[in-house]
């Protein structure tokens, strides 16, 4: 099974291995990175031929003329994802990824000191981008029901002291893995409205969902908030491609569009072309059946992980709805946080995120990473369950 391969990546400069040991004092030798979200598997060879092709060109000017990359963006928006993307070409936007989207949205629509509204916990690096652009995080804290994560607006009423100008949205959501319904995003955008503020709404997690699920764009879930909605795509955590940092802000209202193309001008942001080749590869058929193959072996994966942590007392998985990111509350164990991570990283050698990271909620939680060949998410389970053994 073409997921089943162990592909060595060691000493290839990926993040993922090479600075494990550094970033989780978990030697590549012999652990396991559990951590970056991108996964060890090759993309589709389609995309691998396209790279080859062009590095064989062998002539790397830069790119022009990108109507097969827009084409690309928009049969995958409705093929995937039942939303017609507007056919105006400056519309979408190709930026360095989308944590660079998301801080190109942040200095479009936002002054230093404005707060930027974050459903937590979430992906750490918004954390990060917004401190570092000198706004506040504002976490609204998602509520646990029934085992997953749910928005509770009449508390973040409360919250609100007007300084917040943004909602940086995760759908789905990372972590914990929500596929977020139409009526949930209509009662974000109806929330956005009331209070005057822009969604921006990240979906690079949009093509892993799992069987009974299905993601439904904000645009297409809430079309009454279109004046203010920026959207957010990318190829790259679909198909496996991170490194190659092309995501896709797609801004269909003109006003604002105004806005960030302006942003985007003065920053002299322009496009890499070795991810200009990729993406028509990987938004096409080929790419839509890998994907199909791809979410029922994450599936799997899931599957193994859950019923191994599901053994272990004091341990317990979010269920997920997206994603390949497994969010695990290590609360019932009673251990401090410093005794549980002894185990995971010095006992189990298995590199993971460490849930306070990802904001308020995340404290007794740990997030690992399934995109990996079933072997090693069996691997995995068999340490935690020796790392814990005296729970049993
Ligand atoms: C929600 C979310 N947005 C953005 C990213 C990273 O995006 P990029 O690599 O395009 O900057 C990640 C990576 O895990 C993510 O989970």
């Amino acid at each position: 099974m073409f997921f089943d391969e162990l592909i060595e990546r060691r000493g290839t400069h990926s993040a993922k291995w090479d600075k494990m040991e550094e970033f989780a004092g978990v030697s590549p030798d012999d652990g396991i990175p559990m951590w970056v979200a991108d996964m060890d598997f090759r993309p589709p060879q389609g995309v691998i031929d396209a790279v080859k092709s062009y590095a064989e060109h062998g002539v790397f000017g830069y790119f022009g003329n990108d109507s097969d990359y827009l084409d690309a963006i928009r049969w995958w928006a409705r093929e995937r994802h039942g939303w017609t993307i507007t056919d105006e070409d400056e519309a979408i936007f190709s930026t360095h990824g989308l944590v660079n989207g998301a801080a190109l949205a942040m200095h479009s629509w936002t002054q230093p000191g404005d707060g930027i509204i974050l459903f937590t916990p979430v992906y750490h690096a918004f954390h990060r981008v917004i401190t570092a652009g000198g706004r506040e995080v504002v976490q609204f804290g998602l509520v646990e029901k029934a085992g997953r994560y749910v928005m509770d607006f009449d508390a973040y009423e409360g919250q609100m002291t007007g300084r917040e100008k943004m909602i940086l949205f995760c759908s789905p959501h990372n972590p914990g893995g929500r596929v977020w319904s139409v009526e949930e995003q209509r009662a974000l955008a109806a929330f956005a409205e009331k209070h005057d503020l822009i969604v921006v709404s990240d979906e690079i997690h949009c093509d892993i969902v799992l069987p009974g699920h299905k993601h439904v764009p904000f645009s297409v879930a809430a079309p009454e908030a279109a004046h203010r909605t920026v959207m957010m795509t990318a190829s790259t955590k679909t198909f496996n491609l991170a490194g190659m940092h092309t995501g896709n802000v797609i801004v269909e209202d003109p006003k604002l569009r105004a806005t960030f193309a302006a942003t985007v001008a003065g920053l002299g942001l322009s496009p890499n072309a070795f991810g200009k080749h990729m993406v028509p590869a990987a938004y096409s058929p080929e790419g839509a059946a890998w994907v199909d193959a791809l979410c029922a072996y994450v599936a799997g994966n899931c599957e193994v992980f859950d019923k191994g942590i599901a053994e272990i007392p004091g341990l317990r998985s979010m269920k997920l709805e997206g994603t390949y990111l497994a969010w695990v509350d290590f609360a019932g164990t009673g251990m401090e946080r410093d005794e549980v991570m002894q185990r995971i990283a010095g006992e189990a050698k298995i590199a993971v995120n460490q849930g306070p990271a990802f904001g308020h909620g995340g404290e007794s939680w740990n997030r690992f990473n399934l995109a990996t060949p079933r072997a090693r998410v069996e691997e995995a389970v068999e340490r935690l369950q020796k790392a814990f053994k005296d729970l049993q």
